[in-house]
């Protein structure tokens, strides 16, 4: 069974940059169980979770570099979360070179992904979108 993952408003961190690209990771992620689930082979899925891949580690630079402009004081403790979940996502694409498709290796990289970052934008990402508002109040 294929969970579906969606962007709901919970996740607005109010920040526009961040919640436009976070929008566009679950699309990835919704784009690549769908490529599955029409039974498209091994290239397609492959381009699909290449899109995944990259868009994800261009949204973590992305973010890392705003950090850097407000001197974001949690930086190096985000940064590890980013590269934890960017070692995952690697292995996930030498899996799907080396054993090919399978529902449940699909399946696998779309939550491992969709809950990491679920969890991360309510936790980590709304803080930071929260300490970036603030800063601006102060020196806009
Ligand atoms: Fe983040």
């Amino acid at each position: 069974m294929i969970v579906d993952y969606r962007w709901d408003s919970t996740l607005e961190t109010g920040h526009e940059m961040i919640d436009t690209q976070h929008k566009q990771l679950f699309v990835a992620i919704n784009d690549l169980l769908h490529t599955y689930q029409q039974g498209k082979g091994s290239e397609d899925l492959s381009k699909s979770l290449d899109f995944l891949t990259n868009y994800t580690i261009k949204h973590f630079f992305d973010e890392q570099r705003l950090q850097q402009k407000y001197h974001y004081p949690d930086f190096e403790n985000h940064k590890k979360y980013h590269e934890a979940l960017k070692a995952e996502v690697r292995d996930f694409s030498r899996q799907l070179i080396m054993k090919g498709p399978s529902e449940e290796l699909i399946n696998k990289v779309c939550s491992t992904i969709g809950d990491w970052l679920v969890n991360h934008i309510r936790i980590q990402d709304k803080k930071l979108a929260a300490y970036i508002k603030e800063q601006d109040a102060v020196a806009p």
